[in-house]
């Protein structure tokens, strides 16, 4: 375990901003409360780069997040920036980090919680209990393949492509994830159609062997996007590739209610990545109204994957179960006319305070 760690912070566009001052402050408590020393210096990536610096990654963002220890990012994107190509886009400037980084690996947690059960569109009887991890594959497929591009005014393509080395080193993680949890990987793909995909489970299925304490079961995409709204509590980890990941990560969403309650680590590379799985949400930006949560619980997986830190982790993620059992609520978590919603700063008021008197309980309890 670290004490020191060094964290570039990216906030981005939009709610990225609002959120990641609410990661960040999370992150001072904790430092605070155990004496430990972090620095943070903030660089900018997406569309506030282009607007500073005429590039969504600039070099010296990319530097910084090269010579530190971890990254938190906010988000990237937003409708003044739609009608750029692909390449030039603020979304490009997070592929390229991921890839500059070396993060393939994208782990995804979606889990119910008990006191917002009632914000699934679902029956609070099918998510009850319900603790996804998505593995997704985040360097590779149609993301990354070359070639890509428009071929004429009417003609554009992009290609599909995965090595045996991509599939074996993103399997084996969520193989590792599966011990530390209940024991069962689901590998989505779509071998009834896709080459990629038979590779992927030819690949999935030998590393599998490895794994013999793991239960291992295959599943097309379309029948994945189905089982994860009827029956969401039979999944533990599902593994898939980059673009399957990023569908079927939005989709678990339900399980919780919000996408704002999403977080993501990405790592495996030579700096671990950390950003909610939610956008810049546009239509909410600016107002102090989005939900930190993912973004906090996005620290959560920082301390944990980054610093080591796994009890200041399990903190942060009981500080957020406290502040929601308490009745906090983001206005993307009210349900019922007569609940006032709080603000993005209050919430992380809120966790603040409920991590202080969990460290008080713990201090009181070890002093007994
Ligand atoms: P989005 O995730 O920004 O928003 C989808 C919906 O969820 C919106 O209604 C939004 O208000 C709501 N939402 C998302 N996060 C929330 C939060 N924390 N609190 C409350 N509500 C929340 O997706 P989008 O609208 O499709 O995309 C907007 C922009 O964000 C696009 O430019 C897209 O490319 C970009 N994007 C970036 C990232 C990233 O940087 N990691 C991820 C996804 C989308
Ligand atoms: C995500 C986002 C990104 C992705 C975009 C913004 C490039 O949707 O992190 O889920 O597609 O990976
Ligand atoms: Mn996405």
């Amino acid at each position: 375990m670290r004490t020191k760690l060094s964290i570039t912070v990216l906030p981005g566009d939009g709610i990225g901003v609002e959120v990641t001052r609410e990661a960040v402050r999370v992150l001072r408590a904790i430092a605070e409360m155990h004496g430990y020393d972090f620095q943070f210096r903030s660089e900018p990536i997406g569309g506030a780069a282009i607007r500073e610096t005429g590039f969504p990654l600039p070099p010296s963002t990319l530097t910084a997040c090269l010579g530190s220890e971890a990254v938190l990012l906010g988000a990237v994107g937003g409708p003044e920036f739609d009608s750029l190509p692909p390449d030039r886009k603020p979304e490009s400037g997070l592929l390229a980090l991921r890839r500059e980084l070396g993060a393939f690996a994208n782990l995804r947690p979606s889990a119910s919680y008990r006191a917002i059960e009632d914000c699934s569109p679902l029956r609070a009887t099918v998510v009850r209990g319900a603790d996804i991890l998505v593995v997704r594959e985040l360097l590779g497929g149609l993301y990354f393949g070359e070639p890509r591009g428009f071929t004429s005014d009417t003609a554009a393509l992009n290609t599909m492509r995965y090595s045996s080395e991509e599939i074996e080193r993103i399997a084996r993680i969520a193989f590792q994830q599966a011990r530390t949890r209940r024991r069962k990987v689901t590998s989505v793909d779509k071998a009834n159609v896709l080459e990629t995909s038979q590779l992927w489970r030819k690949v999935v299925t030998r590393v599998g062997r490895e794994f013999p304490e793991i239960a291992l079961d295959h599943m097309y995409v379309d029948a994945c996007a189905m089982h994860l709204v009827t029956n969401p509590s039979r999944f533990d980890v599902i593994l898939t590739e980059n673009l399957f990941g990023d569908i079927l990560s939005d989709e678990s969403a339900v399980i919780s209610g919000s996408l704002g309650m999403l977080a993501s680590a990405s790592i495996g590379g030579k700096v671990g990545l950390f950003e909610p799985v939610h956008g810049s949400a546009p239509d909410i930006a600016g107002r102090g109204i989005a939900n930190p949560l993912g973004a906090i619980a996005t620290a959560a997986l920082l301390l944990r994957y980054a610093g080591g830190m796994e009890q200041e982790a399990r903190d942060v993620e009981s500080a957020i179960a406290e502040v929601l059992d308490r009745g906090y609520r983001t206005a993307d978590l009210v349900r019922d006319q007569r609940t006032q919603p709080v603000t993005t700063e209050q919430m992380g008021a809120a966790v603040v305070e409920a991590l202080s008197g969990i460290a008080d309980r713990r201090h009181a309890y070890h002093a007994v």
